[in-house]
């Protein structure tokens, strides 16, 4: 990578975020998984989130073509799931790691949130394809310290959630 494609990566990775996996039955039936940190909300009404997947990824053809996937938000504790899922190659989900819900698609157990999602569109944009999807089912749990990642590393997060509202001039 040029130093410039390096500087631009490390100036990205200022923005904290948290860590999901998407989930989804392959082709061929069995549940594969791919750490993300790209999802974002995109609409309330109606319901619409969106990740986006690299080109060179060996699971882009899995998981470009797939119509249904649940993104799973993980939780502090859900570091090992994050790697697993996140190394390249096999992406098959182990058996602990994941549940399926009522509509059939896998879920990584624990999650501290879960949105099931069928796929509308397909932006190709650079090196990445945005996927942008409707959310017709989800669950959370109550609320526990969540994964995340700053400057290519877990960010360890205390024990405790604890928040501080925007002021009322910057909340939404
Ligand atoms: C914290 C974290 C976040 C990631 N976010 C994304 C992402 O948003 N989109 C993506 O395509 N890859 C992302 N990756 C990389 C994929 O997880 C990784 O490239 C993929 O699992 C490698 O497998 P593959 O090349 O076999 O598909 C992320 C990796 C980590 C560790």
């Amino acid at each position: 990578m040029s130093n410039i494609g390096r500087d631009f990566r490390d100036a990205l990775g200022r923005f904290a975020t948290g860590v999901c996996v998407v989930s989804a039955f392959s082709k061929e039936d069995y549940a594969i998984g791919m750490t993300i940190n790209s999802f974002a909300s995109v609409s309330l009404d109606p319901r619409q989130v969106l990740w986006s997947l690299k080109h060179n990824a060996v699971t882009y053809g899995m998981f470009s073509s797939v119509h249904e996937y649940s993104i799973s938000v993980l939780s502090a504790t859900q570091k090992e799931v994050s790697n697993r899922y996140a190394k390249p190659g096999d992406h098959a989900l182990l058996s602990g790691d994941f549940l399926v819900s009522e509509r059939g698609i896998p879920f990584i157990q624990g999650a501290l949130a879960v949105f099931e999602c069928t796929n509308d569109q397909v932006v190709p944009s650079g090196d990445h394809d945005v996927l942008i999807a409707s959310v017709s089912h989800f669950h959370a749990k109550g609320e526990q310290p969540p994964l995340m990642f700053y400057s290519g590393r877990y960010l360890d997060v205390s024990d405790q959630v604890v928040r501080s509202k925007p002021s009322p001039a910057l909340s939404a």
